[in-house]
């Protein structure tokens, strides 16, 4: 084999990894937290399929965004079918809420996923081609207040995970009419400019002119901040939707910055956007970002469904707890050590093990290894209080020893009184 090819056997896909298990600790923790506070504000779990028909994206995302255009892992089925791996999450629950009939249970329909997304980006930090999100969807509600609940949710997510203070941008996109008017003047504003922007915007202005808002080069800085900007077009019901929406984060005493170059990257946006940052300086990457989307429906052939959501990008969560050094809270760790010694008493390890794991007493162990010291060396390595020592003589008379790692000092005790012995050790 070519050691180039060799090399690539034993290395993950650019731009995905493992994650490790001293690392789970932090996924566990924003999974954890994420699942708690949504499930309090009345979120239920949604799973849809890895893989999603490419239609549905197309659909839905638009055709000219960077999604689209490059982003989307597809692939032929044998039968013929054109499958890509989900890059995002909204379009597959409005698909599942359509299919499923969501529409005739209580509205509106709250719900929170978690998984993998994909997107054939270019890596850097922050910046994956497999990366795992949190969630949340309320669909068939047109008020204000779901804006609401989705960025108080996530904040809280956040700020409770330590890594706040954390900042909402938001802005509004308007609706169809007062939107395509200000794509418009937008259009007529850049027209004039052709000479001045970068190569990008160039191509933006031709296919997606929102975007031209996006633009970071400093050579159309200035360009951009003298833009016409959308609050001022916005309609009367949209202008009034938005105010709504910022009074309400007013009184939930959710920090904001109104930024009116706000876009999105996905076409199936109406109304509200944000994206949510830690709050400093330097702004970073956006740790979570949504929307409302009501006419997402209607571009999968059916009437418009009100709708809005968010998801936390869980790797930037992650990095950042790791920049901050916050630890999370292990789960109870074990404090036991479990030693075999021969053929019997290694066969009769899991019944023990299990013993214990219904007297909920979390317990370490190396059913591979033999040897005692083997086995006592890395009890002490995990710093473990106690280890049950079972050997032949204890397996014949139905006993097992227990030591104290610190003192040394150990004694024989029947299987049956084990738990009791262990809990008033561990009280
Ligand atoms: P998004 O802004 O594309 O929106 O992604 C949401 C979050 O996922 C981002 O704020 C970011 O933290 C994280 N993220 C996105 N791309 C990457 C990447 N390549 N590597 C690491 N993290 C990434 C959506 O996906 C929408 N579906 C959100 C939504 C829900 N809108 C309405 N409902």
């Amino acid at each position: 084999m070519k050691k180039d090819k060799a090399k690539l056997l034993l290395q993950a896909p650019k731009g995905m990894h493992d994650i490790l298990p001293e690392n789970y600790i932090f996924y566990q923790a924003v999974f954890d937290k994420a699942e708690e506070i949504a499930s309090h504000y009345g979120f239920q779990f949604i799973q849809t399929p890895i893989l999603e028909n490419t239609d549905l994206f197309t659909a839905s995302l638009g055709a000219s965004t960077d999604i689209v255009e490059k982003q989307m892992y597809t692939l032929k089925t044998k039968g013929g079918g054109n499958l890509a791996l989900r890059p995002e999450g909204t379009a597959p629950i409005m698909r599942s809420y359509i299919e499923h009939g969501m529409h005739t249970r209580p509205q509106p329909v709250m719900l929170w996923y978690k998984g993998s997304f994909f997107r054939h980006e270019n890596p850097q930090k922050g910046r994956f081609r497999e990366f795992q999100q949190f969630g949340l969807e309320i669909i068939g509600e047109p008020k204000p207040i779901s804006e609401t609940i989705i960025v108080r949710v996530l904040t809280l997510i956040l700020e409770e995970l330590g890594v706040g203070p954390i900042i909402v941008h938001i802005n509004s996109l308007g609706d169809k009419e007062c939107r395509s008017l200000y794509r418009k003047n937008l259009v007529n504003y850049y027209r004039k400019k052709t000479k001045d922007i970068c190569k990008d915007c160039l191509r933006r202005l031709k296919e997606n002119p929102l975007r031209l808002l996006d633009c970071k080069e400093q050579k159309c800085g200035e360009i951009k901040q003298a833009a016409p900007q959308m609050v001022d077009y916005l309609c009367p019901p949209c202008k009034e939707h938005f105010k709504e929406v910022l009074e309400s984060f007013d009184s939930s005493e959710i920090p904001y910055f109104l930024d009116n170059h706000l876009v999105r990257g996905l076409d199936y946006y109406s109304r509200t956007v944000f994206e949510i940052f830690e709050d400093r300086e330097e702004r970073d990457d956006a740790l979570a970002s949504g929307g409302r989307y009501d006419y997402l429906a209607r571009t999968l052939g059916r009437k418009d469904i009100p709708a809005v959501g968010g998801a936390i990008g869980v790797e930037r969560v992650v990095q950042l707890m790791m920049d901050k050094k916050i630890t999370p809270k292990q789960k109870k760790l074990p404090k036991i050590f479990f030693i075999h010694l021969g053929a019997a008493a290694k066969h009769k390890s899991l019944k023990i093990i299990e013993m214990l794991r219904k007297a909920h007493l979390a317990v370490n162990h190396s059913i591979g290894k033999d040897s005692l010291r083997g086995q006592l060396k890395l009890a002490s390595k995990l710093n473990m209080s106690y280890a049950l020592i079972l050997g032949q003589k204890e397996t014949l008379e139905n006993s097992i020893i227990v030591r104290d790692m610190d003192s040394d000092n150990q004694e024989t005790v029947k299987i049956d009184e084990l738990v009791e012995n262990i809990k008033n050790k561990l009280k």
